[in-house]
């Protein structure tokens, strides 16, 4: 027998406002068609004034907690992956733990950028499988818009707000590739890249938030190599293949990045779950909100093999594979 991180429950919420791409058009020099065809989104949701990245949080944790048939106080251990916190301290994690009316256990925010969902749930299963925590709310949150530099118009049509969420439990399995639970996760990080994408402002810096940069072709050269190598590391670490994988949970970053991807590892595109014409990228939120979206329209089904995979500013970049 061996311990795994099973999933009880996936969430997620998206703020009311959504802004199209018309409508991005009256504020910056571009078009539909532009966006649409170089990264395949059509609409992003904008959080509304006062709306924070803990109040998604909370109510995509919410919704994770209702499909897992959870009270909150079954929870013991809570890690958010964002970029956009309320504060620089204390993390939102904690404003998201008192928002659930928890007080055990413990709560934290983990910062690796659009990898924050893959790293964060690498972290939770490690502490359940070592036997530290029983339940684990992994949640991925942002609040993009407040970040971005709106005359960019490079960057400010790529990103978008929302949150999502799974509940995690340790689990005994009988410690096969048929179990149930996080059956592997690799994790990347080469700092060298660090100023392809990054934020220009920061506490010990500038004194400022600051404002989203990009070298959107670099990152996109990286990306593909990036996303296949360790997604063939955890194909290598498991002894599965694409030909096993019943749906690909890519981070929505970009339709053409996914599908380069896919077709890389002959993954078959009725396998990959896309939400990025909707959400836009939502950076940490963007594979829960996918996760969530693919379970609530009856895709993602208990037993299912996915493959999640993530890459973003450092760079860092992870994958992992569960069973549903
Ligand atoms: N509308 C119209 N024209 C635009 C826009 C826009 N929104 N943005 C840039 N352009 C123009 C540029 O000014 C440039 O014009 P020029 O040729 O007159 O100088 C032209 O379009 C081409 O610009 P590039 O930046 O070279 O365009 P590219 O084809 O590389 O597409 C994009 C840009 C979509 C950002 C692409 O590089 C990309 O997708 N990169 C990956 C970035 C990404 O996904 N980042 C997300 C974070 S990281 C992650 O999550 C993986």
């Amino acid at each position: 027998m061996t311990v795994r991180s099973v999933v009880l429950g996936c969430g997620s919420y998206l703020p009311r406002q959504i802004l199209t791409n018309a409508e991005l058009a009256t504020r910056v020099d571009t078009s539909d068609e532009w966006i649409v065809q170089r990264t395949g989104i059509r609409q992003r949701h904008i959080a509304a004034e006062g709306e924070f990245t803990s109040h998604l949080a909370i109510n995509a944790a919410r919704a994770a907690l209702a499909d897992a048939g959870l009270d909150a106080q079954a929870i013991d251990l809570i890690v958010l992956a964002t970029s956009t916190p309320d504060n620089t301290f204390p993390a939102t994690a904690v404003a998201v733990q008192h928002g659930l009316g928890i007080n055990h256990g413990a709560a934290f925010d983990l910062q690796a950028v659009c990898s924050g969902f893959v790293f964060a749930l690498a972290t939770a299963d490690n502490f359940l499988r070592t036997g530290a925590y029983k339940r684990a709310l992994v949640i991925g949150a942002e609040t993009f818009s407040r970040i971005l530099d709106w005359n960019d118009r490079g960057t400010c049509v790529l990103f978008g707000d929302g949150a999502g969420a799974v509940v995690l439990e340790a689990q005994d399995q009988p410690g096969k590739s048929g179990d149930r639970g996080v059956l592997t996760t690799h994790l990347r990080s080469d700092g060298r890249h660090k100023s392809k994408l990054y934020v220009d402002g920061g506490p010990s810096s500038t004194q400022t938030v600051g404002h989203l940069r990009m070298e959107g072709r670099e990152v996109f050269k990286h990306a593909v190599g990036m996303i296949t190598d360790v997604i063939v590391d955890a194909f290598n670490a498991t002894g599965l293949s694409a030909e096993d994988i019943n749906w690909f949970v890519p981070h929505q970053a970009n339709k053409r990045i996914i599908d380069a991807s896919a077709h890389k590892l002959h993954i078959a595109p009725q396998k990959v779950v896309l939400t990025v014409d909707r959400h836009g990228n939502t950076s940490a939120a963007s594979i829960p909100l996918a996760l969530s979206v693919a379970v609530r329209d009856g895709r993602i089904k208990r037993g299912d093999l996915v493959l999640l995979e993530a890459m973003g500013g450092g760079f860092t970049w992870g994958s992992a594979v569960l069973r549903w």
